[in-house]
């Protein structure tokens, strides 16, 4: 973490960036409220860096943020801009923030975005604070990022109805969830949703096991089985799961893509509470001085963590919960 003079703060610039979650809107809410509250001046950045770096700059007014805390998505919008990795661009994004007098940021969104905010505050000495905002929940040094919650139940939603059709029908589901890095989602969702096995990027499908797995609880008489994959590099390796499983065992698997639905929807009460906190620590602590630092949960605890720290990969502790996913189902 890092610091700056806060009596220079005035005006605060607030934007989305990467994909969206539920919970980001209660975020922006937050954020804005209380700049407002302390009598700072606060504007929003449309699509993240390409906003930025496009001169997309509005004044939020407390009216502005009327009923948002309900719905999915961000009102600020959400992007990627890969020029944003040019230092030629973030220059001239810092000379934009500056030229609209905005003096610090508060930057909602994953990873990715905490390393283009680093380098804000890098090159450009742009006071910044992040906010955790993925469904993924895959950043390092924060337990919950904004919208995991919502997206696991989403995704347990959709699960249970499946559930409803596979035993039914005594038919085999592979059920593929979002997650490109990280297993996450797809290991609380096999929890919860009482499947069989659960695959993600550090786990994955490993077919001989599998099939042995899935004899047996044919042998003992179970009829109808759902399986969990992380979507990986590419969304659809459901398929290939499925095609192997039939090839090697002679079982026919249905295959779900859970995909976008994952990222929509009106955010979970526990969305809504942590986007709310994450916002009012982002602003305290700006208004303190403090900077290049993500508010961060640990526990019931919101604490400051370096953007440093931040961007580095988080180490998936899963073999706990997947022991239980494993030992649950049998
Ligand atoms: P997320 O924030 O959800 O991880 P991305 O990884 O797509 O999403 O990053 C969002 C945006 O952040 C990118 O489109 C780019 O504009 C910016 N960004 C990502 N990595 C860097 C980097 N190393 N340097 C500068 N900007 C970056
Ligand atoms: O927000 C994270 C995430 O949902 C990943 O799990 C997924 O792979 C990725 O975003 C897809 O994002 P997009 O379709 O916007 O590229």
């Amino acid at each position: 973490m890092d610091t700056f003079e806060p009596q220079t703060l005035k005006h605060i610039g607030v934007y989305t960036s990467g994909g969206d979650a539920p919970g980001m809107n209660a975020a922006i809410r937050s954020v804005v409220r209380i700049a407002l509250y302390n009598k700072i001046e606060i504007s929003g950045i449309y699509q993240g860096y390409q906003g930025m770096v496009d001169e997309k700059f509005e004044p939020l007014h407390l009216g502005s943020m009327a009923n948002i805390i309900q719905r999915g998505g961000t009102v600020l919008k959400a992007g990627r801009c890969p020029d944003f990795h040019k230092p030629q661009i973030r220059a001239k994004a810092a000379q934009n923030l500056k030229n609209n007098g905005i003096d610090a940021l508060v930057c909602i969104g994953g990873d990715g975005s905490f390393r283009g905010a680093k380098a804000l505050w890098d090159e450009h000495k742009i006071p910044i604070i992040g906010v955790p905002g993925t469904i993924d929940n895959d950043i390092n040094g924060t337990e919950y990022t904004i919208g995991f919650d919502t997206a696991v139940n989403t995704a347990l939603q959709a699960i249970d109805k499946i559930r409803d059709t596979a035993a039914s029908h005594d038919r085999l589901f592979i059920v593929e969830v979002m997650g490109r890095n990280s297993g996450y989602i797809a290991v609380e969702v096999g929890l919860a949703g009482g499947a069989e096995e659960v695959f993600f990027p550090e786990h994955p499908f490993e077919p001989e096991g599998v099939i042995a797995h899935l004899q047996q609880s044919v042998g003992r008489g179970k009829k109808s089985s759902i399986l969990i994959t992380a979507e990986g590099d590419t969304p659809g390796c459901a398929y290939d799961i499925a095609r192997v499983i039939e090839e090697k065992s002679g079982h026919t698997a249905k295959v779900c893509i859970l995909g976008h639905i994952q990222r929509g929807g009106s955010p979970t009460a526990l969305d809504r509470m942590v986007a709310s906190r994450f916002g009012a620590h982002a602003l305290r602590w700006l208004m303190q001085g403090q900077c290049n630092c993500m508010v961060a949960l640990e526990g019931t605890t919101y604490k400051p963590v370096s953007l440093d720290e931040a961007v580095k990969v988080k180490t998936f502790k899963y073999k706990g919960l997947l022991d239980l996913v494993y030992i649950l189902s049998r």
